[in-house]
């Protein structure tokens, strides 16, 4: 199964300029989550914080009992064996074929001999669709190819938590409907806690159960994903909705004159756009942490947008026939 990561209080800068100062949240065990931000804002360093590749100044990562800043290089190495990351460039050994690239991680951090190598490789290369690559170098396929193999490698290790940056940057419409639904395959066989850095609000509102928004140094909410779609917070509501109208501009903040103009042109963000349902897995099975779409709008008493939760026929959702126990499993 997945493991909880909590963040607290955590805070990083680069030669005194802050990136992101005070974050707080809570990665929930086994759960989808995905952190959207501005360019710039921190996202990448954040994901290489929390596998220890940077050290924060300030805060606490927990996970299974232990705080990652505070941890000796040999327990940090150990702890570091329970994530898997898809970097956001891939990350890739370029004189290496990809096949040796996957392999790597199982060279350098298990006992297996080379034809248990063999079969891990190539399991994983066949979920990501990339058998009949493995000869050739990063530099002769295409960028979502790299992107495929990346994944590949960071999953050989059977990671409890896996970290995206941008998985489905680079890629076209088609490939990043089949990279979300193998994540969320993936969740629903792996139990893994999932973390995926993402610019496409397609994917944000569809995959995960959990979602936050980094703006301007810090973390503005994180939360469920209902929580999110239905918010009326100005910046969540731009982000999410993709809009030009409110706080954030081109260089990440307006400046008040900007704002002023805007209240004054009386412009305002459209009506919230309808909660999609999530994406389930091609399994037909209900996600590991699904609550009935609405639930936590109707806990929180919130009305959702209106046409949210609807089949893609159009028809209202309807709850299972299942017993709760049979669904939740
Ligand atoms: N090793 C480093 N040393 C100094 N500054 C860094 C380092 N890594 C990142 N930064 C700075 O930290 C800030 C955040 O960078 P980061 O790559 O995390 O942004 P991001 O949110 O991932 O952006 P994007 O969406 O474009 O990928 C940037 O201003 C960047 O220049
Ligand atoms: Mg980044």
């Amino acid at each position: 199964m997945g493991v909880e990561v909590r963040v607290e209080g955590l805070t990083k800068s680069f030669g005194g300029q802050p990136v992101w100062s005070d974050v707080s949240l809570t990665l929930p065990a086994g759960e989808i989550s995905v952190l959207l931000g501005p360019s710039g804002t921190g996202k990448s360093v954040f994901l290489k914080t929390l596998v220890g590749l940077l050290k924060p100044d300030r805060g606490a990562i927990w996970i299974e009992e232990q705080n990652l800043p505070r941890l000796s290089e040999r327990a940090l190495y150990q702890v570091r064996k329970l994530f898997g990351v898809l970097f956001q460039d891939g990350a890739l050994f370029g004189s290496m074929t990809i096949y040796d690239n996957v392999a790597f991680p199982l060279r350098e951090h298990t006992r297996k001999s080379e034809s248990e190598i063999r079969a891990v490789v190539h399991e994983k290369l066949e979920m990501v669709g990339l058998l009949g690559a493995e000869r050739k170098l990063p530099g002769q396929i295409s960028g979502g190819m790299r992107k495929r193999a990346g994944l590949a490698r960071a999953l050989v290790l059977d990671p409890r938590i896996i970290l995206f940056d941008e998985p489905d940057s680079g890629l076209d419409p088609v490939r990043t409907a089949y990279l979300n639904q193998l994540i969320i395959d993936l969740n629903q066989q792996t139990g893994a806690t999932f973390l995926i850095v993402t610019h496409d609000i397609n994917t944000a509102r569809t995959v995960p159960d959990n979602i936050g928004l980094i703006y301007h140094g810090h973390l503005a909410m994180f939360g469920p994903r209902e929580m999110l779609l239905s918010s009326t917070e100005p910046v969540v509501r731009q982000f999410l909705g993709a809009q030009r109208i409110g706080p954030i501009g081109m260089a990440e903040e307006k400046d008040s004159d900007e704002l002023r103009a805007e209240a004054e042109a009386g412009v305002e963000l459209p009506p919230l756009p309808a909660i999609p349902l999530q994406l389930r897995p091609s399994d037909g099975r209900p996600r590991r942490a699904e609550q009935p779409p609405g639930q936590w709008c109707a806990e929180h008493g919130i009305v959702p947008p209106a046409g949210s939760f609807r089949n893609a026929d159009g028809s209202a959702w309807q709850p299972d026939a299942r017993q709760p126990d049979e669904v939740l499993r």
